[in-house]
């Protein structure tokens, strides 16, 4: 399928960012999107690259009502001779199908949308930002769009890409997070949507965030929905916890996000001969290796947050520092590891990293 390109006019052009130091996170968008529509018989249509604007929708479209909505989250970076790097972009686009399978939505062309998105941030590079910590921020993003108010699949939907430059997801930048661990609220259950990346997990976290943030966390780490005893994820991170000289994270069992950041970490520490676990892990274990001294290390995973360190949490009441509120060893060289893998700084054993520009 052809793409077809419309350019913004010049008036269109919206200013860049001048200070990246600044940019935060979410905020900013370039000048142009890709999209394709989709209806039922018909499949995928109509690719195309437009100026970035509103989208419209009918009021009782039904992404709007029913929360047939999924998205993926992944970064392009400036790398290595001013080229643009693509981290692991196929992965996210076949999450993104499994996303879609979960919630009766069409997959989409793997080629198609890659191309697609690859002409968009040729399109727009100039707004691929430069300094070390900031990247290009892409969110593909799939939406019921059909008028109807009865509970059944759509029959239509429009799929896009928006993108824009980054810097660190949390303020805390690399400083280590506090969090929250959550007793009350669960975010997923087994049998339900935990393992796709679709609004609704987000919006059932948000309370829980709410308040916790008020209390002076940065994030809730969520806990097992059937016995509240198992540590499962952060709101936007995957967790890993050192404990001894075992590396300990959830297992993929339907309930929590399957990270692809998470799975490079876990790939990047077999190769480095760590002993690393997918094990169900109590949060008792945690609490009790926090209080013998065992738990050495906590961090979290994810595009957004890359490796973030975790300084403090607190259970039932009571704080647990880990690592002393610093970054841990370990931490530290998986950060180091995979930003100069993602910058192309590094030989990319692992065929991770596509040159796009
Ligand atoms: C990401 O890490 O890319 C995410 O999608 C998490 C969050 C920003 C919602």
């Amino acid at each position: 399928m052809e793409i077809s390109i419309t350019k913004a006019k010049p008036a269109q052009l919206k200013p860049k960012p001048q200070d990246e130091s600044q940019l935060g996170f979410g905020d900013i968008f370039t000048d142009h999107m890709f999209l394709m529509d989709y209806e039922a018989g018909k499949g995928w249509f109509n690719p195309r690259i437009e100026p970035y604007g509103d989208l419209c929708f009918d009021p009782a479209a039904m992404g709007l009502h029913y929360g047939q909505e999924i998205f993926e989250g992944l970064k392009a970076y400036r790398g290595k001779n001013g080229g643009i790097y693509l981290f692991r972009a196929r992965d996210n686009v076949a999450r993104l199908n499994r996303s879609a399978q979960r919630l009766c939505m069409p997959e989409v062309d793997t080629d198609l949308v890659m191309e697609g998105l690859k002409k968009l941030i040729e399109l727009d590079q100039e707004w691929v930002p430069r300094s070390r910590g900031t990247s290009l921020y892409i969110r593909p993003t799939m939406i019921a769009t059909e008028p109807h108010l009865g509970v059944r699949p759509s029959n239509t939907y429009v799929f896009y890409i928006i993108i824009g430059p980054v810097a660190a997801y949390y303020k805390e930048g690399l400083n280590p997070v506090k969090i929250w661990v959550e007793t009350e609220y669960v975010r997923a259950a087994p049998g339900g949507t935990g393992e796709a990346k679709t609004s609704g997990n987000y919006a059932a976290s948000l309370l829980a965030a709410e308040k916790a943030k008020e209390k002076g966390f940065t994030q809730v780490l969520w806990l097992d929905a059937v016995e509240r005893k198992y540590v499962e994820e952060v709101g936007t991170m995957n967790m890993f916890f050192v404990i001894g000289d075992e590396v300990i994270t959830a297992p993929l069992t339907g309930t929590i996000l399957p990270g692809i950041t998470r799975d490079s970490v876990l790939r990047i520490l077999k190769g480095w001969g760590i002993n690393v676990s997918e094990r169900s892990l109590r949060i008792d274990e945690v609490v009790e290796a926090a209080e013998n001294g065992s738990l050495k290390e906590a961090f979290g995973t994810g595009t957004a947050a890359v490796i973030s360190p975790v300084g403090q949490i607190t259970y039932k009441g009571k704080d647990y520092v880990i690592a002393g509120g610093r970054m841990g060893e370990l931490s530290q060289r998986l950060y180091d590891e995979i930003v100069a893998i993602q910058y192309a700084e590094k030989p990319d054993s692992y065929g991770w990293v596509e040159r796009i520009v």
